[in-house]
């Protein structure tokens, strides 16, 4: 990649796209065109300032360096291998192709040595295992993670825009008296409402997809199988900002100020006392509170840990990475003039 880069946004027009955007015009991502793509529906859309192109079967995929993508895997799977035969290198923010052995899984401060020799795809993480992996990997790297046990309070926006209206217009009915519109996108109506199963249910498996990606996805980051994790994924009335309650039990012990201490110069992480989803909305940071010992067990602790699902779970990482490989492309051909 070069300066000057030709960008493709697949899922413009979603909660993470529309983030995604922002954020490369807030970062100043070397951009020569950013072109929006999402479905056949939203063509011709005006987004800031951009035409949206339809992603319909003979659209023009040739050409870009770099496409970000944030519609779904069923889109990902059909599109990604596409826009990477057409020259692009894509960072898929799907669960489309994360379990594959030969694609790079990244959080940028934790696992950036991933990306060497990559094949043109990267997948970007799940957003409640993105924030938890950046407050775990510094404790990870000092004392050994043995098991850990997670609840998470996952936001409606992490399901897309359309969760986020479904979330509003039932509260609205709610307020006003009325009855609430029937869900369509959760089993149960979320305002004012905690449902106890985040994601859907794979035939026979008693466990969401939510959280068997946290527990493949935080093994391959940390590229450690042996961790063990217990894990429940919960929708809460949130708009913005995954919160999880975490227990680590670690190898060797560690006490809550040497946790603090690591974190504080920990890259990505901000201590704050108690945060929240509100607090961290619209903010980069991955923030850590309630460090405090586990009194039922000698080397455990218990953590919150808030941060922003579209920023740093979605949007934030996949440009940072980004970002990681053009420093990656400019380093190696300064590497190559030296060599002439
Ligand atoms: P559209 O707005 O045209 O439906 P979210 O995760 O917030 O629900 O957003 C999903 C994103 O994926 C949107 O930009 C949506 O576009 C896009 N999308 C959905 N289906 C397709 C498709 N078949 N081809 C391209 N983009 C799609």
């Amino acid at each position: 990649m070069s300066t000057g880069v030709r960008v493709a946004l697949v899922g413009a027009t979603g909660a993470v796209g529309r983030t995604m955007l922002q954020l490369l015009r807030e970062r100043g991502f070397p951009a020569s065109e950013i072109v929006p793509f999402a479905s056949e529906r939203s063509a011709g859309l005006n987004l800031d300032g951009l035409t949206v192109r339809g992603l319909i079967d003979d659209a023009e995929v040739d050409g870009f360096e770099l496409a970000l993508f944030s519609a779904g895997a069923t889109v990902s799977r059909k599109w990604a291998p596409r826009f990477v035969a057409g020259g692009a290198t894509v960072i898929d923010n799907s669960s489309a192709f994360r379990r594959e052995p030969e694609v790079p899984l990244v959080v940028s401060e934790v696992n950036p040595h991933a990306l060497t020799g990559h094949k043109g795809l990267i997948a970007n993480p799940n957003c409640s295992t993105m924030q938890m992996m950046v407050a775990l990997a510094p404790i990870h790297r000092e004392v050994g993670i043995e098991r850990l046990v997670v609840a998470t309070y996952q936001s409606v926006s992490g399901t897309g825009h359309q969760a986020v209206e479904e979330l509003e217009s039932q509260a609205h009915a709610s307020l006003h008296g009325v009855e609430m519109p029937p869900p369509a996108l959760y089993p149960e109506p979320i305002a004012f409402n905690v449902i106890g199963a985040a994601g859907s249910f794979a035939d026979g498996d008693d466990h969401t997809d939510e959280e068997r990606k946290m527990m493949f996805e935080t093994r391959k980051i940390l590229d450690d199988q042996a961790i063990g994790i217990a894990v429940t994924c919960v929708r809460v009335p949130v708009r913005v900002g995954h919160s999880e309650a975490v227990n680590v039990q670690t190898r060797e012990p560690i006490s809550p100020e040497r946790a603090r201490e690591l974190l504080s110069n920990a890259p990505g992480v901000v201590l704050d006392e108690l945060p929240t989803p509100l607090r961290s909305a619209g903010r980069d940071g991955v923030f850590v509170g309630r460090i405090r010992r586990d009194e039922s067990h000698p080397r455990a602790l218990h953590m919150w840990v808030v941060s922003d699902n579209l920023r740093k779970g979605a949007a934030t990482n996949a440009v940072q990475i980004a970002e990681l490989l053009q420093v990656a492309d400019r380093e190696s051909g300064r590497l190559a003039e030296r060599a002439v």
